[in-house]
């Protein structure tokens, strides 16, 4: 080869309104249950790759920062797997830009193997339709699958019996969604969390007596959210969605040892939503794996909910709206 081939692609992350939480397959990261989720039009993550044929390893920037340990194998290890699909050997200079706190529950991961996906497809010359290519940002990081798309999107788990489970997991939009909503994010803690999901996920799901119940509480929740969304209901999405994520952290709470994530701060966060809801205002809250809340309302009343969330924290708050899905930027050689 002579010349490098390179690619950059942004994407943004997603909140989950139905969570995924749980792997039946950790190779493949194929979930146990269907999730569905809202991408953002905040923090996005901007990666290029570049194919460097006088490399003998991968090099990985993040942030300005060479990347090393665990994040590099994570990266690694997907650029094999675009390497082994597009018949490629030369290995990638990548180079990461996030504008979203990373491993702080706030879905870096989502938003980043999803440009990663992007742009290692461009660079590699593998051409992939939208759906193989959330079916290969899945390989990267599970929800991952869910940011190659912008609005409501779902992510099916695929039937566990399916012929070719890879091939059946996959995330598409929602489209026959009726719902414009703001989803404001109260930022409490932006450094790295204390247990990865994905260990987390492996213990709740080995150790949590609750998480049978929570995989079938999970598959009504959707159907549910579905139809919410469908007639455009913002409550009923609302209540849902809050339900949902805090049966997810029960589930967690009760594996051994237990997973917490949420804080004191998290606390005061959820009893000021509940204060609002009290007031007639229309907002709701979901939690991942961290303390940040993410708090659902109505487009109108996002820089109120805003203002009183920075007002009980005193912390960062950015009120996103419904983003886009992962998009190229520039290709070459
Ligand atoms: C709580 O997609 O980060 O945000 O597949 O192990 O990389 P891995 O996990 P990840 O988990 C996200 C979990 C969650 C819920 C959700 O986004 O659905």
């Amino acid at each position: 080869m002579t010349g490098s081939e390179q690619a950059v692609a942004v994407a943004h992350p997603n909140i989950a309104l139905i969570k995924y939480w749980g792997k039946r397959d950790e190779h493949l990261v194929l979930p146990f249950t269907d999730s569905l989720s809202m991408t953002l039009d905040v923090f996005p993550t901007t990666t290029s790759v570049r194919l460097d044929a006088a490399a003998d390893a991968d090099s990985v920037v993040m942030d300005g920062l060479p990347a090393r340990g665990e994040p590099l194998r994570r990266v690694t290890a997907f650029l094999d797997l675009v390497r082994d699909r597009a018949g490629r050997r030369e290995r990638a200079v990548v180079d990461t830009h996030n504008t979203v706190p990373v491993g702080a529950g706030l879905a870096s991961s989502a938003g980043g193997f999803a440009a990663l996906a992007l742009a290692a497809a461009g660079a590699y010359g593998l051409s992939c339709d939208r759906r193989t290519l959330s079916r290969l940002a899945r390989r990267g990081s599970g929800s991952a699958a869910r940011s190659v798309f912008g609005g409501f999107v779902v992510w099916h788990a695929g039937a566990v019996d399916a012929r070719d489970p890879d091939d059946a997991s996959y995330a598409e939009p929602v489209t026959d969604a009726r719902l414009d909503a703001a989803m404001v994010v109260v930022v409490l803690e932006a450094g790295p969390k204390s247990v990865s999901s994905r260990e987390a996920m492996r213990r709740t799901v080995a150790t949590s007596p609750l998480y049978k119940e929570w995989v079938t509480a999970s598959r009504s929740d959707l159907v549910r959210m579905r139809e919410a969304l469908r007639a455009g209901d913002l409550s009923t999405v609302g209540s849902i969605a809050e339900h949902n994520a805090f049966g997810m952290h029960a589930t967690m709470e009760a594996a051994a040892p237990p997973v917490r994530y949420l804080t004191e701060a998290s606390a005061a966060v959820l009893a000021e939503v509940r204060g609002l809801r009290e007031e007639g205002v229309r907002a709701w809250a979901t939690m991942d794996a961290g303390p940040n809340v993410k708090v659902l309302c109505d487009i109108p009343d996002a820089d109120r909910v805003a203002d009183r969330m920075r007002a009980v924290t005193g912390s960062r708050v950015v009120v996103a709206r419904s983003g886009p899905g992962a998009a190229a930027l520039a290709e070459g050689r």
